[in-house]
């Protein structure tokens, strides 16, 4: 049988940090108000120029080193973003370009903040064919693209940020079970509804959101799916070593974490350091707590995200 591991983990966050009392210069909002509800202390925030791809290129490169892979070794580029380069091509493919890769498939998913988990089953499913052996799986986010910093029930919440995983045909399975889901009836809770048109924008290029229906909402599946998953190996969450949810915010975390009866400290929490970077968010955390010494090779992990479509998934993986 043919499996896949990960092998490397790598991220990047912006240089710029904006604090919530930077935040509260501009807008009607405090520090101890998006502590309290949140979690959240900081944020990065990428420059005009800096793109989702120019993001996702050095935590590439970091997962690729981690790896011990260079760039030809990689035969297949998912990237997982919300908040592309442009309409076309991929950013996929402007990060395969920016890595100096030629030839392999490349291609984004758009699934939100459950990018990242559905880009790692794909992954793994194109690895088990036995077509592929070494994919870079990234998640990369600009999202202070598409926030209205007028709107302080939704600007407060997010950052920007990339990670990146590089996953390798193996014998021994690395990735366990996975499990997606979408059901777009709730597209109106969570979304940026507007397109190019004409050379203008139709609808609004800004996020929207109903921020109680949408904690409800995510609460609930990120606890059907961990279990599902979960079931599928014949395991329970007291059997994982850490869980890795989508950093929302930390009261979704916390919840998510009691439903599922697990221990707060097995719940790796990086929300407060950067903010909901969306796609990005599970690869970021999983890669600070790889390189921090907290997962350790032979441990069990649950990652599992919840996005706008909505879309929701979870993956667990034995490092
Ligand atoms: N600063 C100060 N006050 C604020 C702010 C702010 N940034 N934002 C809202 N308020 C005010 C509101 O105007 C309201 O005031 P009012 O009582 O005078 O009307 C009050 O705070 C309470 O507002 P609520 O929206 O009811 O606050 P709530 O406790 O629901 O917290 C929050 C809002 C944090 C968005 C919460 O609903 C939440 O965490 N939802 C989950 C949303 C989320 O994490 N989305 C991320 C994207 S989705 C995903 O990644 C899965």
């Amino acid at each position: 049988m043919i499996y896949s591991r990960i092998v490397g983990t790598g991220s990047f966050l912006p240089p710029k940090i904006v604090t919530n009392d930077d935040l509260a210069v501009r807008m009607d909002t405090s520090d101890k108000w998006i502590r309290a509800r949140t979690g959240i202390l900081q944020r990065h925030i990428a420059e005009v120029t800096q793109t989702a791809s120019d993001l996702a290129l050095p935590a590439s490169r970091d997962a690729l080193a981690a790896a011990g892979c260079v760039s030809a070794d990689v035969d297949l580029i998912i990237v997982a973003t919300s908040t592309p380069d442009y309409v076309f091509p991929s950013t996929a493919c402007l990060l395969q370009a920016k890595l100096g890769i030629k030839g392999c498939p490349a291609f984004d998913i758009q699934a939100v903040c459950s990018g990242f988990v559905y880009g790692l089953s794909v992954a793994d499913k194109f690895i088990r064919s036995g077509q592929h052996n070494c994919a870079l799986v990234v998640g990369t986010e600009v999202f202070s693209r598409i926030l209205d910093w007028n709107d302080r029930g939704t600007a407060v919440l997010f950052g920007d940020g990339a990670g990146a995983v590089v996953l390798r045909a193996d014998s021994r399975p690395g990735i366990m079970a996975s499990a997606l889901h979408a059901d777009g009836s709730y597209a109106g809770i969570l979304s940026v509804p507007g397109n190019v048109c004409g050379g203008a924008i139709t609808g609004s290029p800004f996020l929207r959101m109903d921020g109680q229906a949408v904690f409800k909402f995510a609460v609930k599946v990120l606890d059907e799916v961990a279990r599902e998953t979960l079931a599928q190996c014949g395991l329970e969450p007291g059997d994982v070593d850490w869980l890795i949810p989508h950093q929302a915010n930390v009261r979704i975390l916390e919840a998510t974490a009691k439903r599922l009866g697990i221990d707060p400290g097995k719940v790796v929490i990086t929300v407060d350091r950067h903010g909901n970077t969306s796609a990005a968010s599970i690869p970021l955390a999983l890669d600070l707590a790889v390189r921090d010494g907290r997962i350790r090779p032979g441990q069990r992990v649950l990652l599992e995200g919840v996005g706008g479509g909505f879309t929701w998934g979870a993956a667990l993986v034995e490092m």
